[in-house]
């Protein structure tokens, strides 16, 4: 047999060379696998994906082999391959039958050899079934995922999950060989690479720190490995290996031996074994919320992180092993953090609250009894015990939680002795000396950060230092390689990411290189990131060259990549353009001795940026042993921008300790200040260069803190508790960020402190001015704010108010300025605690193990500052709404009606200008011009967004968009803040209205030409469009019929800005309360033709689908174009809004998922959803095939509309008990907020099976609203049972959406007939009732819904036994109660509802479940207050109501009061004709203003002698006793009653008869303003609710208003 030549590396695992790794191993694997394993049959398993790529080779190969074996004279050995599903869900139960079935099928026996050929999950489950298939056989494993290699694939581990978990049925069970191809990973997706390269960072973590720094340093080689074809089997054999084949390969191997050599210590895994679970513990519980969408690698390396922390917190793992670990991770695209977006955004992020994470820990396999486990890391390389270590709840919570709290006290290790955190430009420098330096120098203190490792990695490729970690990386050993610096091996960029400041000063230090080793590139090339190479290098570029360098741009002009000739640096004069940056200077500064003339550096270019910063280099190179000299103009004396370095070459301090970042000092000095105690800073004293070390001269010692600094240490001792001096004034200019350390110390100061000079802390990470006058005033302390700085007012710590919660504005400042104030304030609460990581990541820790306070970790009650995933608890806190729009579009208009409904403060961007400048617009733009007015139209828009953040709605210009600045804070806005609304108006009725609306400067071109450019703007800038149509739409083209009831513009802005605030989602109550819901299927080409049935068609739904896929565009060129236009789809639905406000369920279904959108067009698809969600739409489809990145960032901007995820399978192969369902199940419950599979159903067992697996699921902890279906006849009960918005259709409409769909009421009839809806009786009690409408209401009701229901009057004169037995009977299912039992009726009741409890009185009886569920309960309820806010609120917005009459002290105008109080009118006048019961009345309301009227007409007079006229009058006497002429035996209503004229009003007569009562014939005789509503129309708005309250369903308001209206009509005739 001819072997094909391969070299193996192999690796020893339980005593036997088993592991063979390599590239291109298939011949290599055949032949070992036929010549050491003979069978009879070798059955080959693995996945459709695996199969794609490399299942032909394996087969040839086999074949091939076996046709030269079979020459012998035994049987030919059978060669069979399986294919199965690829993912998780295979590895189950059904998965494993599956292959056996197969295996038996094919008379497999005892001596077959089976070959796992994929990833873990074919792995485990290969590996599962040989284990015991025919009480076990032999198999092969050949993994071809990374996770696979290193992991899954060695160690014997085999298993497969259930529905209660992963993992927990299966066996161990060796492989006689485990092949790894390292080629096949050429194929996998770059995604499942990173997820591996988890596991091979964690085994390098706890054993290997030299394989982790390569690790550290070499991603990008790594991953060229895998993205460069090796093509003619390259790898093969060593020789045609190229140098990342080799790292990879040697990567994986080394990964492997440990994990080895751990299995073969501990092959059942009883403790050593265990230390491959770093990262494990936290992360399987990350990974039991979040998988499948988030990988097991995924999840891993964000443990790891949280479990490295917890070292931390513990004292055994410093800060530089956390920080290697984090960036070593990053580098390969891992999430660190659970507030990645990766895993932030999804929908069931929510759950990873702290007490769930810890409640999955709990059945960690590890644990012993209740105490939890965890790998510990003492270093990078090593771990704190040999096993895993016992870890208190309270240790993992701290660590898990995201806010914090520091309990206030005396810290205890006082005297603090401590060192904080390494300057970022110190380190930086002292790195480039050291490295260019002559012998060797330990560099103590350094920061560990993205620069100081690229730079380092950048020197040690130019073979320019050598280095050395000491004390677990606390100590950085540099050996100076005195500027000798080589061109790196060929192929080999020297990769920067984004880090800037190594990019700046390693550009110089790369001209320095001379040296070109022979055979290899000839250049240098620097390279970074897609950021990286967009930011400027150019004016260092052009300096050197200038100078003699060669240095070229490989891609864009003035940007890295660059390559760099080894030519040297020239020398003599260097002119430098410094006004951008002055690293370029530093940059130059640091490699000038090496030159081969002496530099003279001149700077040029105007105005030199951050002198302190190259003071700061010259100071540094000086300590290293060259001096520079800056020259001086011989007449002035003055310091001139030129600057001379001698030649030579630095001369290393065997010690170099960077000094601490001045800022980050503040905060123990301030601890100390504050609680009377002391601390000593080691490393920075007088000689600092930071502005911010002053901070302890200038600002503590004054405040009365003793400080004693040498020129390297501060000291500082704090006056006892409460007796710091108040700063009358200080300037910080000189340390502006130190200013929020001195403002918590000025709030419990003795007195005002005044900072100023600090204007700049304005436009940091938040407004920091702003910040902390926010948050001292949560602790009631009083603050002015300066123009350059703010004013606080000290005040004694024992008035300051405890609890407060901080809210840090995502910066790192804000967070530890106020652990300052929480060390004397108990219980203080950083809501944010992980923003100390840019510059202090170990902050908490510190402050705990360093300075001697304790922290804990604190899990606030709701998200704190998204606004994107849940609705705001308040309207306070709800984000401001900012609208855009062409002028003439309506903004004010709109704006002002959605600040009525929201009850929030509406503002005029223009009137604000007015106000502000003192002048109109018109005139400032003819004063200053045009760009002048831009810019101050776009500050003011920035003064706006930042001073209005809650409870405004902002309208703007039409203009605001042509400022490119303007544009960018308004999608700045959008993206993280609030809405941005698009107010959409036709254009044509814009030119319309603007020419009729002379008032405004005209446009000097034409609207449409602006309309045409600002249109796209308005789009880019918006996350919501609101279509403001004033009659028609869009072109005429839909009129709606005249006779349509149509719903006013006001209730539809209601309805969105609601809905898009979150303040009141518009979503189906009877889906969230996991009652039936349904949705009608609107099967229209154009629904416009339907509007004016929309009513009768909804009947009973809970929502309305819109199927965007069936919808055609008449207009749209090609005849029958397939994909709607978004502007006619936007038509569409504002049209259908016009009509109704049920939630609209918003549906573009592709072809192979059953509907008509072609399914090439994802990108037209994903638009016109997006729109839908713009549109402020309640529940939008999205199909499970769509990229779920971009699903998963459409659920992080979908506010509270929901994403039903779907899948539709029209095959009928999907079976309901197979495996496939599970894996849509899983994906679908990833990405949606409601789960949509549809089934095809082939028999009547389908929904039988499909009714099983919904249980199943709905069984499961959390589960989420699940639709599930059968499409078909055969499928009908699945539709019947089905509890979840069920589709249905109507007799009305042109098609069916899906075959098989019934009608609403076709499934109330049918769950009456299989015994889910028993019929009922309900009831009138009252008297005289014969003549009651209410029968004819609610028997309509049943009747329109299809329900078995009854009405039936009762009359009696009291509460007797026949109400008694009737309101116990089994089938009661509620009653009306009217005169003379609203009071009394009350004993007969369990429990009364709010509104019937402070009434008095109850209308409505509903017998209700218990909550304890002990079975039914009787609930008295009151409509009747329902009826007349009903009736008011159809014409009156809330805010609008000044003062209300009620007239009548009965138990109606009870409910008149509490329905005017809910509607928050002004003040409510009381009259009756005997005014002893009205006084009584008020009475029976203590927390209600009443005032009482005595004379009807005569209103009380405000405080500049205005009357006070309502606006709204409710009359509850009967009509027969009033007139509106004089009489003295009625009641008289003169003509002053209607005496408000300025706006909107409203009277009500509650009487039925006659049909014009006097009052209402008054209002119609004297007033216009005034509108009328009769007692009829009351009855029916409290029987809608009273219906509602008995069947929890939608009324059919139409359909009974029209029969009672006629009823009545016919009665009174
Ligand atoms: N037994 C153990 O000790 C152990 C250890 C860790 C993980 N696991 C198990 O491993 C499983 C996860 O394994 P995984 O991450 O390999 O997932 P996987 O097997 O699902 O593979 C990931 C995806 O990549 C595809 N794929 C695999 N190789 C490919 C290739 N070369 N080219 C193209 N596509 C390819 C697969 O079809 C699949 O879609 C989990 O079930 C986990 O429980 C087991
Ligand atoms: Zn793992």
């Amino acid at each position: 047999m001819p072997a094909t030549t391969t070299d193996v590396q192999k690796v020893s695992i339980l005593g036997k060379e088993s592991i063979h790794c390599g590239f291109h191993l298939v011949p290599h694997i055949v032949e070992t696998v036929l010549t050491q394993l003979p069978s009879s049959t070798y059955i080959l398993i693995t996945d459709t994906n695996i199969a794609k790529f490399h299942l032909t080779a394996f087969e040839q190969e086999f074949n091939a082999s076996l046709t030269s074996l079979a020459n012998g004279t035994h049987a030919r050995p059978r060669f069979i391959t399986h294919v199965v599903p690829p993912g998780e869900p295979s590895k189950s139960r059904e998965g494993k039958a599956n292959i056996e079935d197969f295996l038996l099928l094919n008379k497999c026996t005892r001596d077959s050899v089976i070959l796992a050929l994929g990833g873990g999950v074919i792995g485990d489950l290969v590996g599962f079934v040989a284990a015991t298939f025919m009480r076990g056989v032999r198999f092969v494993q050949i993994p071809t995922t990374l996770l696979a290699m290193v992991d899954s694939s060695v160690g014997g581990k085999t298993a497969i999950d259930t529905p209660h978990g992963k993992n927990l049925i299966g066996a161990f069970w060796q492989p006689e060989f485990i092949f790894i191809d390292v080629a096949m990973l050429e194929t996998l997706p770059a995604r499942e690479f990173s997820n591996g390269m988890a596991e091979v960072v964690k085994t390098a973590a706890i054993r290997n720190e030299a394989e982790f720094s390569s690790l550290e340093s070499r991603s990008a080689e790594i991953f060229a490995a895998i993205q460069t074809p090796s093509t003619n089997y390259a790898g093969r054999v060593k020789r045609t290996r190229s140098a990342s084949q080799e790292l990879l390969l040697s990567v994986i191997v080394g990964s492997i031996t440990v994990k080895s050599e751990i299995v073969t210590l501990d092959p059942h895994e009883n403790g050593l074994r265990n230390l491959v679970n770093f990262g494990h513990t936290i992360g399987h519980a990350i990974e039991a919320i979040l998988t499948p969408t988030i990988l097991h690698g995924e999840c891993v390396s964000v443990g790891m992180i949280l479990e490295a922390e917890i070292s931390r917190s513990m004292g055994i793992l410093n800060q530089v092993g956390v920080g290697r670990l984090t960036r070593c991770l990053k580098a390969y695209n891992l999430p660190v953090s659970m507030a990645d977006p990766r895993l932030a955004n999804l929908p069931s992020a929510k759950l990873l609250t702290v007490d769930r994470l810890l409640d999955i820990m709990k059945v960690d396999k590890k644990n012993s009894g209740n105490e939890k486990k965890i790998v510990l890391l003492s270093r990078i390389g090593d771990t704190y015990e040999q096993r895993a270590t016992v870890v208190a709840d309270a240790t993992i919570a701290k660590i898990l939680s995201d806010a914090a709290t520091v309990i206030s006290g005396v810290p205890i290790h006082s005297p603090v002795k401590m060192v904080t955190p390494g300057s970022k430009s110190i380190s930086n420098r002292a790195l480039v000396l050291a490295a260019l330096g002559r012998g060797t120098c330990r560099l103590k203190n350094l920061l560990h950060s993205d620069d100081t490792q690229v730079m380092m990695a950048a020197l040690l490729e130019l073979k320019g230092a050598q280095f050395e970690w000491e004390d677990a990386g606390e100590t950085l050993i540099v050996h100076g390689g005195e500027g000798s610096l080589s061109v790196p091996p060929k192929d080999k960029e020297i990769y920067l990411g984004n880090a800037g400041t190594a990019a700046r000063f390693l550009t110089t230090v790369c001209a320095l290189v001379q040296k070109s080793p022979k055979d290899e590139a000839e250049t240098t090339i620097i390279t970074g990131n897609a950021r990286m190479k967009q930011r400027p290098i150019g004016p260092l570029v052009t300096a050197l060259t200038a100078n003699g360098s060669k240095i070229a741009y490989m891609e864009t002009e003035g940007c890295l990549p660059l390559s760099i000739h080894p030519n040297g640096l020239q020398g003599g004069l260097v002119q430098l353009a410094a006004s951008i940056s002055s690293q370029y200077v530093s940059s130059v500064l640091l490699c000038a001795p090496y030159a081969a003339k002496p530099v003279t550096l001149e700077l040029i270019g105007g105005q030199v940026i951050s002198q302190p910063y190259i003071d700061m280099t010259i100071a540094m190179m000086k300590s290293f042993g060259i001096e520079v000299t800056r020259r001086v103009d011989k007449e002035t004396g003055k310091l001139l921008d030129i600057y001379d370095i001698p030649k030579g070459c630095y001369v290393n301090p065997p010690e170099y300790s960077i000094e601490s970042d001045a800022s980050s000092a503040t905060y123990p000095l301030a601890i100390a200040a504050i609680t009377g105690t002391t601390c000593t800073i080691q490393s920075i004293g007088s000689s600092s260069l930071q502005g911010d070390a002053r901070f302890a001269k200038d600002v503590l010692e004054p405040m009365g803190c003793i400080v004693t600094q040498t020129a390297t240490e501060t000291t500082v001792q704090g006056p006892p508790i409460g007796q710091l001096k108040a700063l009358p004034h200080v300037d910080m200019e000189v340390m502006t960020d130190a200013f929020l350390t001195a403002t918590v110390l000025g709030a419990v100061a003795s007195g005002p402190t005044k900072i100023t000079g600090i204007a700049n802390q304005r436009v940091k990470e938040c407004n920091r001015i702003r910040a902390m006058i926010d948050e001292l005033a949560k602790f009631g302390v009083a603050t002015n704010e300066l123009d350059d700085g703010l004013e606080v007012f000290g005040t004694p710590i024992s008035h300051l108010k405890q609890g407060v919660t901080v809210h840090c504005y995502d910066d790192h400042r804000v967070a530890m300025a106020f652990s300052v104030l929480a060390a004397v304030v108990p219980k203080t609460v950083m809501d944010e605690k992980r923003c100390v990581e840019k510059t202090w990541p170990n902050w908490w820790d510190d402050l705990n193990n360093k300075i001697g306070l304790d922290t804990q970790g604190v899990e606030l009650a709701g998200p704190t500052d998204s606004v994107s995933t849940t609705g705001p608890s308040s309207a306070k806190e709800a984000a401001s709404i900012v609208l855009i729009g062409m002028r003439g579009s309506g903004k004010t208009f709109i704006g002002e009606l959605a600040a009525s409904a929201l009850e929030w403060n509406c503002i005029d961007a223009d009137v604000y200008f007015e106000i502000k400048f003192k002048t109109d617009v018109r005139q400032f733009v003819h004063d200053n011009g045009w760009s002048a007015f831009r810019e101050a139209e776009t500050n003011l828009l920035k003064e706006l967004l930042t001073e209005k953040p809650y409870g405004h709605v902002i309208s703007l210009g039409g203009g605001v968009v042509e400022t490119p600045a303007a544009r960018d804070l308004l999608k700045e806005y959008s993206r993280k803040r609030g809405p941005v609304v698009h107010i959409v108006r036709n254009i044509d009725e814009v030119v319309e209205y603007l020419g009729i609306e002379g008032s405004r400067p005209a446009y000097g071109e034409s609207i449409t030409a602006v309309f045409e450019r600002r249109e796209p703007w308005f789009r880019e800038c918006c996350s919501h469009r609101f279509i403001n149509h004033v009659e028609a739409f869009a072109d005429g083209k839909f009129v709606i019929d005249p006779t349509v009831t149509k719903r006013g513009i006001r209730e539809e802005v209601s309805r969105f800005f609601g809905h898009i605030t979150g303040l009141t989602p518009n979503l189906a109550p009877n889906l969230a309360w996991g009652r039936h819901s349904y949705f009608l299927s609107l099967t229209y080409p154009d629904i416009t033709p339907a509007l004016p049935r929309i009513e009768e068609l909804s009947v009973g739904v809970d929502a309305l689908e819109v199927r965007v896929d069936l919808l055609r565009d008449p207009k749209a060129g090609k005849q029958d174009s397939p994909i709607p236009s978004p502007a006619y789809v936007a038509d569409q639905i504002a049209a259908l809004r016009r009509v109704t406000s049920l939630p609209i369920v918003y549906t573009v279904r592709t072809r192979s998922q059953g509907g008509a959108f072609p399914d090439d067009a994802q990108n037209e698809a994903c638009s016109l959803l997006d729109l839908a969600l713009r549109m402020g739409t309640e529940y939008i489809d999205v199909e499970i095939s769509l990229p779920h990145t971009w699903i998963t960032d459409m659920n992080s901007r979908k506010g509270c509309s929901q994403i039903i995820a779907s899948w539709h399978d029209w095959s009928g192969d999907m079976k309901w008990n197979g495996s496939d369902v599970q894996a849509k199940y899983d994906i679908a419950d990833q990405l949606g907020d409601i789960i949509k599979i549809v089934g095809k159903a082939n028999s009547i067992q389908d929904n039988f099976d499909l009714q099983q697996f919904v249980t199943r699921m709905n069984s499961r902890p959390n589960a989420k609203p699940f639709l599930a279906i059968n499409m078909g006849t055969e499928g009908q009960l699945s539709r019947v049972l089905n509890t979840t918005f069920t589709p249905v259709s109507h007799p009305l409409l042109p098609s069916r959406a899906a075959p098989g769909q019934l009608t609403f009421s076709q499934i109330q009839q049918a769950l009456h007939l299989i015994g889910q809806i028993p019929s009922k009786r309900f009831f009138l009690f009252g008297t005289p009732i014969s003549h009651s409408l209410s029968p004819t209401l609610h028997n309509t009701a049943f009747q329109a819904l299809g329900l078995p229901h009854t009405y039936e009057l009762l009359e009696t004169k009291e509460i007797d036994d026949r109400i008694r037995a009737t309101i116990a009977a089994p089938d009661f299912g509620g009653a009306s109660v009217t005169i003379p039992h609203k009071l009394d009726i009350i004993a007969a009741l369990d429990r009364l509802s709010p509104a019937a409890k402070a009434m008095g009185a109850v209308n409505t009886i509903v017998p209700v479940q218990s909550g304890d569920g002990s079975g039914r309960i009787l609930l008295g309820d009151n409509t009747d207050w329902l009826g007349i806010r009903g009736s008011i609120s159809a014409r009156i917005a809330p805010g609008l109501i000044h003062s209300a009459l009620v007239i009548g002290a009965g138990g109606t105008a009870r409910a008149a009061i509490y329905a005017l109080s809910n509607l928050h009118a002004k003040t409510i006048y009381l009259y009756n004709r005997t005014r002893g019961r009205a006084v009584e009345l008020i009475k029976a309301f203590p927390n209600i203003k009443i005032h009482l009227i005595d004379q009807l007409g005569e209103w009380p007079r405000d405080a500049s002698g205005d009357a006070l006229p309502p606006n709204v009058i409710v009359s509850t006497v009967p009509a027969s006793e009033t007139t509106m002429t004089n009489d003295d035996q009625k009641l008289h209503f003169p003509a002053e009653l209607y005496a408000y004229r300025d706006g909107p009003a409203i009277v009500i007569d509650m009487a039925y008869k006659p049909v014009e009562t006097p009052l209402l014939k008054l209002a119609k005789d004297t007033a216009q303003n005034w509108e009328t509503a009769q007692g009829v129309e009351v009855l029916l708005q409290q029987g809608y609710a009273q219906f509602e309250l008995w069947n929890q369903r939608r009324c059919p308001q139409g359909a009974i208003s029209r029969v009672v209206w006629a009823e009545y009509r016919r009665r009174v005739e």
